[in-house]
Parts: structure tokens; sequence; C-alpha cells
């Protein structure tokens, strides 16, 4: 997520490969869920319900900006947290600067911002931002030592691969920042394939080691889809397990591919979020099994479950 802006997790700009931030000005996106894949969660601490999520702490809390570097067009933001629990991959966090948030003279009240987590490490959390909007901008301009409220880890993140299925993560613009963290985890074990609208935005394919790179441009790897990438791959590999966050043209045509092939694969939506705990309903979408909220249910659906990515 990244947010448009209210709230947002998941991918952000406008591209083929990479269009952009859903809502008013830069919400916050995010995306994962457990339907149809109960028993395979990544979470083991923090799990009081026994659903093997990862719980956030009630609340938000307040922490320090310990750093902030350009990746490409891109901000990678680094918090530390030392008191919250280690995100699975695909949880996302509601994010608000700490100071000039709104309230005061001639500012504009923001709600928080979802982003998926981009990395967790020895209490410390990384975000990949763009700057899309006055959320994102303020976001985005946060230097050591600032204050930023954090609200998380929320949701239901990416399941393990099933048995004997090889992981292709597909990631699209701020998509990539959830599928960091799952690369973490999976290590060797599973190809990247990332797209982006130029070459100033492929930089941010640094952020997983070995990736490979569609633009829209042609002015880095493939000149197209990332979806061309995968289509490619999965016509040599039927024993793929996809895992795909990014823009919702892309995720539709993930879903449309992976459904039409038989091979399992998981979305992580973006919607505009408000609260991001299930409260306000804002984040609701159609599945098979009905409307699901995907700051609770999600940000990760599973591609058979939907009907279409919209
Ligand atoms: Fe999902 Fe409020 S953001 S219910």
């Amino acid at each position: 997520m990244s947010g448009s802006e209210p709230g947002v997790a998941g991918a952000g700009t406008v591209s083929a490969n990479d269009p952009g931030t859903v809502g008013a000005d830069d919400p916050g996106t995010v995306g994962a869920n457990d339907l149809g894949v109960g028993g395979r969660p990544y979470g083991t601490a923090d799990d009081p319900a026994g659903d093997g999520r990862t719980v956030a702490p009630l609340g938000r809390r307040r922490v320090d900006v310990i750093e902030r570097r350009a990746v490409g067009a891109y901000v990678v933001l680094a918090a530390a947290d030392p008191d919250g629990p280690a995100p699975d991959p695909g949880q996302f966090y509601m994010l608000a600067a700490a100071e000039r948030w709104g309230g005061g003279e001639d500012e504009r009240p923001f709600l928080p911002r979802a982003f998926s987590v981009l990395r967790a490490r020895a209490g410390e959390l990384e975000f990949m931002l763009e700057d899309v909007g006055p959320g994102t901008e303020r976001l985005c301009e946060l230097r050591p030592g600032d204050g930023l409220w954090l609200l998380g880890p929320l949701g239901s993140g990416f399941a393990r691969p099933r048995e004997g299925r090889r992981p292709i993560l597909v990631g699209g613009g701020v998509g990539t920042a959830p599928l960091a963290i799952l690369a973490d985890t999976l290590g060797a074990a599973a190809l990247t394939l990332l797209g982006f609208r130029d070459a100033a935005h492929a930089e941010g394919a640094a952020l997983i080691p070995g990736a490979r790179v569609a633009t829209d441009d042609g002015s880095r790897g493939h000149r197209g889809l990332v979806t061309d990438l995968l289509a490619a791959e999965l016509g040599c590999d039927p024993r793929a397990e996809v895992y795909a966050c990014g823009p919702p043209p892309m995720l539709e045509a993930v879903r449309a591919l992976t459904v039409q092939q038989g091979i399992p694969a998981q979305l992580a939506l973006e919607s505009g979020m408000a609260c991001g705990y299930g409260a306000c309903f804002g984040c609701v979408v159609p599945t098979r099994g009905g409307y699901v909220r995907l700051c609770v249910d999600g940000p990760v659906l599973e591609a058979a479950d939907l009907e279409r990515v919209e």
C-alpha cells in the first residue's frame, strides 16, 4: 500500500506498470487476506486470536524516524519501533507525521495513510513512499529525529507457498514494498518481477536484489508490462504460485492469467483506508463469498476468490 490520500496501502503513480494511487489525493493502501488460505499464514508471534496473523498493540504509538533515503523516484523511511511486534509480510501500518499533520493554520486535516511494510528487522521498520499528494508529501519530508505516529501491524498478510510450488513475486511501482519483506522471507527460492513507468521509478527495483524489470517506456529492462514477463514464466512453470501487489489493472491482469491457468495467486489489493482496523467500512470490496473489509480480511486476497480487481 501507499496512500492516495486518505490512507491506502499499495501502489502509486500513473502508467501501465504503475498506474498510481487510488483515492482523493493520496490515501494509503494495503493488500492481503486469509480467504481460503487458513492454516498457511506467516504469523507466529502475537497471535491471540489463533488465526496466524500478528496483532497490533492497542492504540497508535509515537516513534522516531531514524533514516530517510531517496531510491530513484521513491523515498524509503526507516523508523525505530522497539515496542512493536515483528510484522508479517503483507501487513500494513497507518502512518502520520507527529508534527504539521493538519489542524494548524493553513493546514488541511489529514487522515493517517496506510503503507505496507517494506522491511522489518531488529526493532526497525522501513516504508516505501512516493509523493502523490499532501499526506505523502509531508511524510516524504520527514528526517531523522522527527516523530511519526504509527499504528500496526494491521491486516492479514501473505500465506506461505503451497507445498511444491515455486513463488513468483510480481509488483508494480510502490507495490514493490510488501514483496521486499516477502522476498526476504522466501530467500533464493523466489523469482521477482517488477514493473515501473520509467528508469527513475525503476531504481526502486534495487530494493529487491535480482529482480527482473519491465518499464512502460523501455528505458530499463523489458519494454512493456510486467505481466508480459509473468505470462512467459507461467508458460514455462505450471508449478508456480504468484504473489502480487500493484495498481488494479496490473492485479486484474495477474488474476485473469493465473485463474485461467489454474495457478494459485495471492493479491495484495489497494483501497482507501480511513481507520485501518475495521470500524469505518470504507475499504469494503466484493468477493465471490460476499463483501470483505480489506483492512481486516485483507489486504491480501486469493485471486480465485475475486470476480475481478477494479
Ligand atoms: Fe477498513 Fe476502516 S479502513 S474498515
